[in-house]
């Protein structure tokens, strides 16, 4: 990719080199090394662990079926939204509005962003050291399961929500602590040292190797015995178990998942060049990041009914599933420690990307140095994340769940505001920005298609999806779920 003159010649995403470089600003080294970085962020642990755990509690292929519907006419238009006012304005999310619509409030949207992002980093750090946790454990041999068939592997595993994780005795409640301090710090240290390398690397080598071992997986996992159970939870949908708050989650999985409405896609695009055309990447990132999440449901399913366990098992539920599929497979354990750390790559990759904006901002919106930035938003993250994990692994440390407030642990309240409440509400106002900001249209559809791209009609109809059905779509279940447009007609009733 050829560079501008105000762009090094060997291009790094972030140049920290010192203070005079503080606005120069880097590119992605290639249009792969963005669809990389962007798919890296999409691809994570909400494809692998929430995607199947969501579809679990909300009662399989009609969750699924509400999902891809989310995916399309919410997900990928806020996507390509995201994109357009990133690379248009080539700043931090926060300024990025106020360079659009100067003298208007829009970059609160951009802060609210930056909260959301903290909350999820929150669980998100925890969450990624349970899976280094078990990888580790797989490769010293910490599960000891010789001679079990796969259905008391199932119940050994869930004898506790995460078995040898679970810390339950006073000497190991720190162990996840550890873990999740492992996963902040390499985050930041990656940060630290400029994402474009680290991240291109890791996304082209390790992601597709994720991609090929989960294809394994689930063969095996598709000729365990007794799976019909598994197959008609994925493949018969019950629309009967679907209400507002399922069709929320579903809304609200598919903007975590595809990393929207906190400014992390805003962010990366902002270091597109200008050529690019953010339609295409757009739908090949939206594209790929759906076929992980359904590849994740296909491999866990069958193994979960095959060993009797329960799809309801919430959190834990990858961690119940996956050891089955492991133990009854050839090489397992080699195959179950290379997974789990390849899994632990995908969650760096996202978890990058999600704090990654807030030092962006801190960086370019406020001029602080990027290493003292990196530092701060570090230790605000352990902050958080230390009761959060402890919320759900500590046991007798549970009286961090708030009580009093709400009956959720801390870790689900997290989650619940980011997804169902930030995100939903900071898509509406990005997509309300392309329609209200004073932003012309034609300059929009134009940054949609790239300098060299010409305007289609099917990118027309994107806008129009955009400032129409998207934000109304999202703000109608938002009302239904919290029960709020029932009490207006109720009113009007009488
Ligand atoms: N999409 C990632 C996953 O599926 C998580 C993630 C990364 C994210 N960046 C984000 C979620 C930004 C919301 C916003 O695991």
């Amino acid at each position: 990719m050829a560079n501008t003159d105000d762009h090094q010649p060997h291009p790094h995403l972030h140049d920290s080199k010192g203070v005079d470089d503080y606005h120069v600003r880097g590119q992605f080294g290639s249009r792969l090394g963005f669809i990389l970085a962007a798919a890296g962020s999409a691809v994570g642990l909400g494809n692998i662990w929430k995607f199947p755990y969501m579809t679990g509690e909300n009662g399989g292929s009609a969750f699924i079926i509400l999902y891809l519907i989310c995916v399309f006419i919410f997900g990928l238009p806020v996507m390509l939204g995201e994109f357009v006012i990133g690379r248009a304005t080539q700043t931090d999310q926060v300024t990025a509005y106020s360079v659009l619509s100067p003298g208007r409030p829009w970059g609160l949207n951009g802060l609210m962003g930056l909260l959301s992002g903290l909350l999820i980093l929150s669980f998100y750090c925890p969450v990624a050291g349970w899976m280094l946790c078990y990888g580790v454990r797989m490769a010293t041999g910490g599960f000891d399961v010789a001679g079990m068939n796969h259905e008391q592997i199932g119940d050994y595993f869930n004898g506790q929500m995460m078995t040898l994780l679970q810390a339950n005795t006073p000497e190991t409640w720190y162990v996840p602590i550890i873990y999740m301090l492992i996963i902040a710090v390499i985050t930041g240290t990656i940060i630290l040292m400029g994402v474009e390398s680290g991240v291109e690397r890791a996304c082209k080598i390790l992601m597709p190797a994720l991609f090929i071992l989960m294809l394994l997986m689930i063969v095996r996992s598709l000729t365990l015995p007794n799976i019909g159970g598994g197959l008609s939870f994925l493949f018969k949908p019950d629309f009967g178990k679907i209400s507002w708050s399922t069709l929320l989650s579903a809304m609200g999985m598919a903007f975590f998942s595809l990393s929207l409405a906190m400014g992390a896609m805003m962010t990366y695009a902002s270091y597109v060049d200008k050529k690019e055309n953010l339609v295409k990447m757009a739908l090949s990132v939206t594209l790929l990041d759906t076929a992980v999440a359904l590849l994740a449901g296909l491999m866990i399913f069958p193994a979960v009914f095959s060993a009797g366990l329960d799809p309801n098992a919430g959190p834990g539920l990858v961690m119940q599933t996956l050891p089955v599929i492991f133990m009854s497979m050839p090489l397992g354990k080699i195959a179950g420690t290379i997974f789990f750390l390849l899994l632990t790559v995908a969650a760096i990759t996202s978890s990058i990307s999600l704090m990654e904006p807030i030092v962006t901002w801190l960086v370019d919106g406020l001029n602080i140095r990027r290493g003292y930035a990196a530092v701060m938003v570090l230790l605000l993250i352990v902050i958080l994340a230390i009761p959060v994990s402890l919320s759900v692994t500590g046991d007798g440390l549970m009286v961090l769940n708030i009580r009093g407030l709400t009956s959720m642990p801390l870790f689900d309240v997290m989650s619940y505001l980011a997804e169902n409440v930030f995100m939903p509400l900071g898509a509406i106002i990005i997509c309300m920005f392309l329609l209200l900001s004073g932003w012309k249209r034609s300059a929009i559809l134009q940054e949609a298609v790239g300098t060299e791209g010409t305007v289609t009609t099917a990118v027309k109809l994107w806008y129009w999806t955009a400032v129409t059905i998207t934000p109304l779509g999202i703000l109608f279940i938002l009302l239904n779920s919290s029960g709020l447009l029932g009490r207006i007609q109720a009113y009007f009733a009488g």
